[in-house]
């Protein structure tokens, strides 16, 4: 389907966005993103989104090119410009063009591309099947970087399991899933891995741990075990465009009574209540 996306300062066709085969994102993956849903017209957390990818740009030395009210004004152009009833917008620099030097001070000027896609709603409330898996990845797991190879082969290592997503364990602990931050329930206590270099700071998990806490829920951010993670009553995925998915199966066996369970029915409750009344403010 055609659409019309950003690249460098101008909107036209995704067909006619063209980058050079020298631009770092090509030849280093040498870039960072961001992907952020839209309902109803709102862009949900966007100051959030904002802060990290400003964040992941500090991080890798790129300079930020745009404040939050100049990608305010580029994304609802591009929503205006792909009708929807929801989107997915997608946000990716890269350190731009130069010699194959790593040197970084050869490129002059970041490519900065987005784009919006339609958000498809896909029902996974039945709850998809997990597999575990070593955490292969870099010791930079904050920066959201779209160097994704690793992530890549693991979500292809749960594909041919017949399963859904990877959950990664690094030194015995559970880090995030392969594009998905975790969630584990045992007798009552919802518990998340703290944010550190091993995981993403997911803006999904951030105001998941909000509602919970508002709600008296309790809920920790704690390392968890490999072992926790095989003994839990509930396991749940979260990110932007799947939300809060139930992990029914973990390698093949059932997680608790493997059906979602009844905190997972609480917290997506409680999170479709707070998408709806920001949609309804905006
Ligand atoms: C590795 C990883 N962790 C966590 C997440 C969830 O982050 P968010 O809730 O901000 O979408 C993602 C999203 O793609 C991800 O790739």
């Amino acid at each position: 389907m055609s659409s019309i996306v950003y690249l460098n300062g101008q909107y036209l066709p995704i067909e006619k966005a063209r980058i050079s085969v020298l631009d770092r994102g090509f030849t280093f993956g040498d870039g960072v993103y961001e992907v952020i849903p839209v309902y109803h017209g709102h862009i949900f957390r966007l100051k959030k989104h904002i802060e990290r990818l400003n964040n992941s740009l500090d991080e890798v030395y790129i300079e930020k090119l745009y404040d939050l009210a100049q990608w305010q004004e580029i994304l609802c152009e591009l929503i205006q410009q792909n009708p929807a009833e929801d989107h997915s917008l997608y946000i990716q620099v890269t350190r731009g063009i130069s010699e194959r030097d790593h040197a970084i001070d050869m490129a002059t000027e970041p490519t900065v591309f987005a784009m919006s896609r339609p958000l498809l709603k896909k029902d996974r409330s039945a709850g998809i099947s997990a597999i575990v898996e070593e955490d292969i990845r870099w010791k930079y797991c904050h920066i959201k970087a779209i160097t994704l190879l690793p992530s890549v082969i693991l979500r292809h290592k749960a594909r041919l399991a017949g399963a859904t997503e990877a959950l990664l364990v690094k030194d015995g602990y559970v880090t995030e899933g392969a594009a998905s931050n975790v969630f584990v329930v045992k007798d009552g206590v919802v518990k998340t891995p703290p944010k550190d270099g091993s995981l993403l700071p997911g803006i999904t998990r951030d105001l998941l741990v909000e509602l919970l806490v508002e709600a008296n829920i309790p809920c920790e951010e704690v390392a968890i075990t490999e072992k926790e993670l095989r003994q839990a009553d509930e396991i749940w995925i979260t990110s932007s465009t799947w939300e809060i998915v139930p992990v029914v199966k973990l390698d093949a066996e059932p997680v608790g009574t493997g059906k979602p369970g009844e905190v997972w029915q609480q917290a997506t409750e409680m999170y479709q209540a707070f998408k709806t009344a920001m949609a309804k403010d905006a």
